[in-house]
């Protein structure tokens, strides 16, 4: 993989607003890539939707979140119009059902009153629309003149990509819904010297390199890399715990407003916050539910479940305060020995099952401190997978940013009402995860993978 150590030269954009694609992306390689890519995201569909019955695939198991069988549909409906339609040149094959499943045009919760295809349809259709993209991957040339949409396989890194968000989200549903257990995994790894961990490390101030203008996949946001002067902070060695959240919150840290932003204050009261989402008490005790399972909070895994203005909150509690995005990419990518970023914080190679806990392999984050072979050089471990990182910094575009391939992927959210999360959770793919990746939502979002980990100036 080429680095990001030169920013001015790999910054340049070509006019259509794709970077050039830098040598060592040999179009065979990249071809496998992404037939591998699409494969395993259509496995993960095929697992979240098989496993429960037609009447849940159907239904609205929460206003915040559409019925599983639009998520589907939406999955086929978005390749069908990237690889069927704008790199295959195909004509549409259901052109009537564009409109039900545009997220643009109606809100999730809207989505279950629409005419939606029923399962069985749904199902046909993803495949029938798979079964042409694989024939036009086939013949697609993936070589550096081609079109921007083709070049390095990009069109099918991102629809690999696109469908794994929604494997997330379909995740999400299955957390919210109730009945019986549909989905389960085994336990993640555990700590192996976690006993001798420093709660914090130390990243020296200086410049680093942020984004890319080389990984083949990156998605517009992430573009073009650029310098960033960061100066020298302190950031925790792994992401806050639940025993740590419990001490803010026995330390009454929901019932004193000086800890929270005045939004998150109006939140607290309106809704009766007292704890993350989907725990609640039990006599002496905290219990949490976990895909249909009723457990006792791990004192020592990650918080997960709490919406930005919490975890704003517990950092100020605790004398300190949420990183800026910048501040958790040179953390997670700058490599003091040699001065550039890496993609990811052990190296340049693809995430394995002993650095990273992605890919929905473990329905839960591992304990704090696990994972020693994926730190970073500061020493920082758990920056990729487990739980997605608020961040203090709004979603906003890179000096340079030019959208790709549709404004409706990044553009239309960039601002102050999104705030960036990083890293990755445990229930998204590796291939929509990576150093340079960013997530966005609302400060209020409380049922996504989130965590959290806090930060000082040095
Ligand atoms: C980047 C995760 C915020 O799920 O809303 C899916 C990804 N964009 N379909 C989302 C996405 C279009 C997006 N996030
Ligand atoms: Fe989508």
């Amino acid at each position: 993989m080429t680095d990001d150590r030169t920013p001015s030269a790999s910054s340049a954009t070509a006019p259509d607003g794709f970077p050039p694609s830098p040598g060592g992306h040999d179009p065979e390689v990249l071809r496998r890539r992404a037939l591998d890519a699409l494969l395993t995201a259509r496995a993960r569909t095929t697992a979240l939707t098989d496993s429960v019955n037609e009447a849940e695939l159907t239904a609205q198991h929460s206003p915040l979140m559409s019925p599983l069988v639009w998520d589907l549909a939406h999955i086929g409906n978005q390749e069908e119009q990237w690889l069927l339609r704008a790199v295959g040149g195909r004509e549409a094959l259901r052109p009537e059902i564009d409109g039900l499943y545009d997220a643009f045009e109606h809100p999730r919760a809207a989505r279950p009153s629409l005419p939606l295809l029923a399962p069985a349809e749904a199902r046909t259709y993803a495949s029938d629309v798979r079964g042409r993209a694989l024939d036009i991957l086939e013949a697609a040339p993936l070589h550096e003149g081609g079109r921007p949409l083709e070049r390095a396989g990009f069109a099918f890194g991102m629809i690999a990509q696109h469908e794994q968000q929604h494997d997330e989200t379909m995740l999400i549903t299955h957390q919210l819904r109730s009945g019986p257990v549909a989905l389960t995994a085994p336990a993640p790894p555990e700590p192996t010297d976690a006993a001798s961990l420093p709660a914090e490390v130390l990243i020296p101030g200086g410049p680093f390199t942020m984004g890319t203008s080389a990984e083949p996949w990156a998605l517009d946001n992430e573009r073009p890399a650029h310098q960033r002067e960061v100066a020298a902070f302190h950031l925790d060695t792994a992401p806050v715990t639940c025993g740590a959240y419990r001490r803010f919150m026995a330390d009454g840290g929901y019932t004193d407003p000086r800890w929270w932003a005045p939004e998150g204050w109006d939140m607290v009261r309106e809704h009766g916050l007292e704890a993350p989402l989907f725990w609640h008490r039990d006599g002496g005790q905290w219990l949490r539910r976990r895909f249909g399972v009723t457990e006792p909070v791990p004192d020592d895994e990650p918080v997960l479940h709490v919406s930005w203005y919490e975890a704003d909150a517990y950092a100020r509690w605790a004398g300190r305060r949420l990183p800026t995005e910048a501040e958790w990419e040179k953390a997670a990518r700058h490599d003091p020995a040699t001065g550039r970023s890496l993609r990811y914080p052990w190296g340049d190679t693809d995430p394995t099952p002993e650095q990273a806990n992605l890919g929905q392999r473990h329905l839960r984050p591992a304990r704090a401190g696990a994972y020693a072979a994926g730190r970073a050089p500061s020493g920082a471990g758990q920056l990729i997978g487990d739980v997605w990182e608020w961040t203090s910094s709004d979603f906003l575009p890179y000096p340079g940013f030019v959208a790709f391939p549709y404004r409706e992927y990044s553009e239309v959210f960039f601002g102050p009402g999104h705030k960036v999360l990083r890293g990755g959770s445990f229930a998204v793919d590796q291939v929509a995860c990576r150093g340079t990746f960013r997530n966005w939502d609302l400060p209020v979002r409380r049922q996504i993978f989130s965590g959290f980990r806090t930060a000082r100036d040095a």
